[in-house]
């Protein structure tokens, strides 16, 4: 095998009849939303780059002092051959894990983004000649048709990106992560905890203006891929804390009235002055919802660690016996 292979599941169109389908659904629903998938073309994946640097936002920072400090733990409990990451975006924080898996064969990154993932792989490669990086460009809520690489296997998911499945979804998800284990295997979980509703709302709604723009980014998705006649500048970023769901809700909101026209789809969507877009919802837990959340998909949560301000967590769960 070559150090390194990219693997489509995604067809090359991807963004041609999933996302006209989403996006029909979507619009025509009330209230309208869009899935938080389309958010990463190569422009959204830089920009979620850039959010992972803003002060305001501590999730990234938070995850990797537990990745630095735990990654040690990780391994040992472990001793993983091939690692598999969904989501894995820019494998930044990923570095720690794969510098502590010292008999680690086999690197296998999912993401949707394939810029993401060829930046990723280039950089890692550059450092570490001798691992075999499978790349899947693939949809992490489909099937996933892993490559044959030797175990244990260690699952990762994260960047908190549990959050923004919704608790159905996330059901779903979590089923599918236990049927990709065998018993030995395990689930390495990075989830955003539940804290100060300011602390929460700034991490989505920066100073600089940075959130802003990835969230108007879907619209230039739409506009690029089916056309649509949207101006993003039209649109308002709004980040506001549901209490009783526990998430950070994202919105886009019409700041006149006025109609999205996509021809393509034979659409012409409305929307009143003030009229709300949702585009994605980012769940924040408590480690008792996670234990139950995993249990309910067959998993045992075995280790629970927090970062020194206790704002994020890394569970490590494995197959229940
Ligand atoms: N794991 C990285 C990136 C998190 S951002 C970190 O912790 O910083 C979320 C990542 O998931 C992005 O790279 C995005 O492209 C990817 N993603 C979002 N929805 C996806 C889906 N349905 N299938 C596969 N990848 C997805
Ligand atoms: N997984 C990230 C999170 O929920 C994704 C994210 C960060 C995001 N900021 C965003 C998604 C703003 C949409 C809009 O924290």
């Amino acid at each position: 095998m070559s150090p390194f292979e990219l693997t489509r599941t995604l067809p090359e169109d991807a963004t041609g009849a999933a996302l006209r389908a989403d996006v029909l659904h979507g619009l025509t629903a009330t209230p309208k939303t869009l899935p938080p998938k389309w958010f990463y073309d190569a422009r959204g994946s830089e920009l979620f780059e850039e959010i992972t640097r803003l002060p305001e936002y501590y999730p990234t920072r938070a995850e990797r002092e537990i990745l630095r400090d735990r990654a040690a733990d990780v391994a040992a409990a472990t001793g993983a051959r091939t690692l598999v990451e969904l989501g894995s975006g820019s494998s930044d924080k990923t570095r720690h894990l794969l510098d502590a898996l010292t008999g680690l064969h086999s690197y296998v990154p999912v993401d949707v983004s394939e810029s993401a993932l060829r930046g990723a792989a280039d950089a890692l490669l550059a450092e570490r000649p001798r691992l075999h990086v499978h790349a899947l460009v693939a949809d992490f809520t489909a099937r996933l048709a892993l490559p044959k690489t030797p175990g244990p296997r260690v699952v990762a998911f994260l960047g908190g990106t549990i959050g923004n499945l919704l608790p159905a979804e996330r059901a779903v998800f979590l089923r599918a992560v236990r049927a990709m284990l065998d018993p030995g295997d395990a689930f390495v979980l990075g989830t955003d905890l539940v804290k100060d509703e300011s602390v929460l709302v700034r991490a989505y709604d920066d100073a600089a203006g940075v959130t802003a723009e990835f969230n108007k980014n879907v619209l230039a998705v739409l506009a690029r891929e089916l056309g649509a006649d949207v101006d993003p500048a039209d649109f308002d970023h709004v980040a506001l804390w549901d209490r009783r769901a526990e998430w950070i809700e994202m919105r886009l909101r019409a700041r006149s009235a006025l109609t999205v026209k996509i021809p393509e789809l034979g659409l012409a969507v409305p929307f009143e002055e003030g009229e709300e877009l949702r585009t994605e919802v980012s769940a924040k837990f408590r480690r008792e919802g996670v234990r139950a959340e995993l249990a309910a998909a067959g998993l045992t949560l075995a280790h629970w660690w927090t970062d020194a301000e206790g704002r994020f967590a890394l569970s490590l769960a494995t197959v229940a016996g």
